[in-house]
């Protein structure tokens, strides 16, 4: 009778080590399944995330600049050189035109820039001088594309273009900057005149050389994207 109880106590151990035996095992089958799974559902997800990323990369496209009715050339050239390039872009895109005139007019001895105590030398070393403009202001309602020419001062664009910008709320417009000069690059002028408009989209500048030819301004032109 004991041996028997003794039996039955022995095999209802065993059924009990048997059993957490087999939760165990079925414990860690199931992690397994749920780490498979979310393996899997993070691959998908990557994929998915990577494939959006490829699709959001293919899918910015460029706008190729048109022509359009809704183009302004605005230009300041104290000796001729940048407005020739702006009326050149004026009769390429059909644009209107707007030239920006100073109050008080450049002289040659203004724009001398071997001296150090020309007006042009003057206004050029500081950063806060604002020359008045002259003449009708320009509404730049229903324009979407703006050009904006300047001649290379001192490395810089002329006092009187920030005088320029800062009157005027280019809201969505896109800014397209131009410049003329002896040698110098465009350098970071087109960057200064974007920060001090705090409006508009300005694209990256073009500098013209005073020879440049129709078919440089054109190829540029049929270039520009945005
Ligand atoms: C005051 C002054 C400063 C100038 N500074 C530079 C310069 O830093 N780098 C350069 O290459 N040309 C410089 N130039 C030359 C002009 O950028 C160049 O002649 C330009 O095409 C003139 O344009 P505009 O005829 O439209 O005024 C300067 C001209 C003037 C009058």
């Amino acid at each position: 009778m004991v041996k028997r109880l003794f039996l039955m106590i022995c095999s209802l151990a065993l059924c009990v080590a048997l059993a957490s035996c087999a939760t165990a095992e079925m414990s860690a089958e199931a992690k397994a399944v749920v780490d498979e799974a979310t393996v899997e559902d993070t691959t998908v997800e990557s994929e998915t995330v990577s494939e959006e990323n490829t699709e959001a990369s293919t899918s910015v496209t460029t706008t190729e600049y048109v022509a359009h009715s809704d183009t302004l050339v605005v230009v300041f050239s104290c000796t001729g050189t940048t407005k020739a390039i702006a009326e050149q872009i004026v009769s390429m895109t059909g644009a209107d035109f707007y030239e920006i005139l100073p109050f008080e007019p450049y002289t040659e001895e203004d724009i001398d820039w071997t001296d150090s105590n020309s007006r042009s030398s003057i206004e050029q070393n500081d950063p806060n001088f604002r020359p008045q403009i002259s003449g009708d202001p320009i509404s730049l309602e229903g324009y979407s594309v703006i050009f904006i020419g300047y001649p290379i001062w001192f490395s810089q664009a002329p006092r009187i273009m920030d005088t320029f910008v800062e009157c005027y709320d280019f809201g969505d417009a896109v800014v397209i900057p131009f410049c003329t000069s002896g040698s110098s690059g465009i350098g970071q002028s087109a960057e200064i005149l974007a920060a001090n408009a705090g409006s508009g989209r300005w694209l990256e500048g073009q500098r013209f050389a005073a020879d440049a030819t129709e078919d440089e301004i054109r190829e540029w032109l049929k270039g520009i994207t945005f």
